[in-house]
């Protein structure tokens, strides 16, 4: 269970946060309605929401989730891939010293992103993509060996991360989408496939016994809720202009 989400405000400057999705610039005060309406959501499952205050110099640092990856044992500060995002981390490493000691960093060469880090139990599956390589992974890697975890890699041929396209829900069940669906590697699990309809749907998150997925996938909502979970719908379209979603804008631990 959760005690504890960061999340940072989005600032004015958002609108010219990186995107491939042509969906236009996302609408500001909608996006910042969209981010009350995300943090009450987790308030709601008994979490302690720390909000950090917006970034200007960054229009993608709301997406706090690729700065770091948090455990019971460690935080590790990553290096993130895009050159606009580096720098993003400095805040978040300060935020995190009232909650960890243990605190390790990737360094570069080495470029990893939390949103290609998807955490299976005590494993963690890591997408290498054109923001988190070899050298991040090997790193990223060694540091949880350290900590008793241990990982593996899944290399991305089109998704932007790997929680892009796959979100674990706990008790073996996963969301799979796209290029994952008839990945060996996620054979395993109680796959729930997403329908190409609905593919951004795939970026949900598990939180304390309930699922949050976006608004707008009915599909999505309905394999969720039949699979047992609380499924709670929340507005995240405009963080979906920026290719953001559910996972994106929040570290949990
Ligand atoms: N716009 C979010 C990202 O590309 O990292």
């Amino acid at each position: 269970m959760f005690k504890h989400v960061i999340v940072r405000r989005p600032g004015r400057s958002l609108i010219e946060g990186i995107t491939s999705a042509n969906l236009g610039k996302p609408d500001y005060n909608r996006a910042l309605q969209q981010h009350d309406g995300y943090i009450d959501t987790l308030k709601n499952r008994g979490v302690k929401v720390k909000i950090l205050e917006a970034e200007e110099q960054f229009p993608d640092a709301v997406f706090v989730e690729d700065t770091a990856v948090l455990t019971e044992r460690c935080a590790i500060i990553t290096n993130p891939g895009a050159l606009s995002r580096q720098g993003e981390e400095i805040t978040i490493k300060e935020a995190l010293k009232e909650f960890y000691t243990n605190m390790e960093t990737i360094t570069a060469p080495g470029t990893l992103e939390g949103g290609d880090v998807m955490r299976v139990g005590d494993h963690f599956y890591v997408g290498l993509s054109d923001r988190t390589n070899e050298d991040g992974f090997r790193q990223f890697a060694g540091i949880l060996n350290k900590y008793r975890y241990t990982a593996s890699t899944v290399k991305l041929e089109k998704f932007l991360h790997l929680k892009t396209g796959l979100a674990y829900l706990e008790n073996n069940n996963l969301l799979v989408a796209g290029e994952f669906v008839e990945h060996e590697e996620f054979k395993k699990f109680k796959r729930i496939i997403i329908d190409e309809t609905e593919g951004y749907a795939a970026n949900c998150i598990w939180v304390n016994d309930a699922v949050l997925v976006p608004m707008g996938y009915p599909k999505t909502r309905a394999a969720i809720s039949k699979a047992g979970y609380n499924v709670i719908e929340v507005d995240v379209s405009e963080f979906r202009k920026l290719d953001g979603g559910l996972s994106c804008l929040s570290l949990r631990f």
